[in-house]
């Protein structure tokens, strides 16, 4: 093997483990939530969002509940605000993939942001929100 070659080689498997690296960030980091459904809305017991470890809260966790088709992204912005986000992709309904504060689409590599808004096509519609309150440290999610 030349230099050119070794070079090469060494540069391919860099950049494979950088991309294996921030893909398994972004599953250890997400922390999956079978939520009940009571009426209209879906509950998540703020609780939820504290860490393991006791270091702080989570910015989000991926709720779910077999009555839904897809599952929901809850972000929390600070302790008394939260975005919900239908996991479905505006473009052709794939179910997206959480990455940290954006979603991706594995279909065709729509972005979109932690509020739901697109960064990147080829979707051009926002995500689906729904309304959150808190009531007795329990967030509901409005799912009308
Ligand atoms: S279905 Fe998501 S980008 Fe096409």
């Amino acid at each position: 093997m030349n230099r050119e070659e070794f070079i090469k080689v060494c540069g391919l498997s860099c950049a494979g483990l950088i991309t294996t690296s921030l893909f398994l960030q972004g599953c250890a980091g997400t922390k999956y939530l079978n939520a009940d459904i009571n009426g209209n809305f879906m509950e998540i017991p703020l609780s939820a969002f504290l860490k393991e470890d006791g270091t702080g809260s989570r910015d989000y966790l991926v709720v779910e509940n077999s009555k839904l088709s897809y599952p929901i992204a809850v972000y929390r912005h600070d302790s008394e605000t939260y975005t919900a986000l239908l996991m479905r992709c505006t473009h052709q309904g794939t179910e997206l993939r959480v990455f940290g504060d954006r979603l991706e689409c594995p279909a065709h590599g729509s972005e979109f942001t932690n509020n739901g808004s697109v960064q990147n096509g080829p979707a051009d519609n926002e995500l689906r929100t729904f309304p959150v309150l808190i009531e007795s440290e329990i967030l509901k999610i409005d799912l009308r």
